[in-house]
């Protein structure tokens, strides 16, 4: 499994944003799609297809790349922090499918329990697909997640996964279980507490987002 921490500026800027407890809810959301909108970029990176032509520029004929429409490309949020991080990120792709996911988790036992699920029986053959959670804690949600994808047929080299904040614990599950998937993460945290919050992390993310 590879395990991207982009080293740029702008990621390291929005992760500090999101980390400060006095960063208010509007911004803290705000923070965590423009954090989307720079992993999305690095994980779409070599991994769009594109076709080629030329096209007449009001000066010459010019070479052109597009991204390749027929190619099929889906995001799938994890609600509910899922659709902040998701949200410019998705705007970013010309062509995308978003089918959302929704997952609480128990408070004492941690598992995730799934009350919402807009995948497809089946994804177009070669769909390419970015599943979008900012927080992969214990990693209960995210196993959960894409074993859903799982067993619609889906490769694990067809996923990729966009998170703002990674731990070890979860890190160590997707490894285990989905070898060949791809996480791109704003940052790696050293560990989880037995409440299951990521430290120091962000707090909850889905109230910071949503109140
Ligand atoms: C958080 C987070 C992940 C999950 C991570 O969601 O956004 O989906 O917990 O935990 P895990 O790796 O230990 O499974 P939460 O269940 O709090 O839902 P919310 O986004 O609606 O607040």
């Amino acid at each position: 499994m590879l395990v991207y921490v982009p080293p740029h500026p702008l990621i390291k800027h929005w992760v500090s944003v999101l980390r400060n407890e006095q960063t208010p809810c509007s911004i803290f959301r705000n923070a965590m799609a423009e954090l989307g909108r720079l992993l999305m970029y690095e994980a779409s990176r070599d991994w769009l297809p594109t076709v080629t032509g030329e096209i007449q520029s009001p000066m010459s004929v010019a070479s052109v790349e597009f991204i390749d429409p027929r190619e099929p490309v889906a995001i799938v949020p994890i609600l509910r922090a899922g659709l902040a991080l998701a949200e410019h990120a998705s705007s970013i792709l010309p062509a995308t499918k978003t089918y959302h996911l929704g997952f609480s988790r128990d408070e004492e036992t941690l598992l995730p329990t799934l009350y919402l699920n807009k995948l497809p029986d089946t994804f177009p053959e070669g769909s390419r697909i970015f599943v979008v959670d900012p927080m992969l804690a214990t990693g209960g949600t995210i196993v959960a997640a894409v074993n859903l994808l799982k067993e619609r047929g889906i490769g694990n080299q067809q996923i990729k996964v966009i998170c703002a904040v990674a731990a070890p614990p979860a890190l160590q599950k997707l490894s285990e279980n989905f070898p060949g998937l791809h996480v791109y993460t704003g940052i790696i945290d050293p560990t989880v507490n037995d409440k299951g919050f990521i430290i120091p992390g962000l707090g909850d993310a889905g109230d910071r987002c949503y109140g």
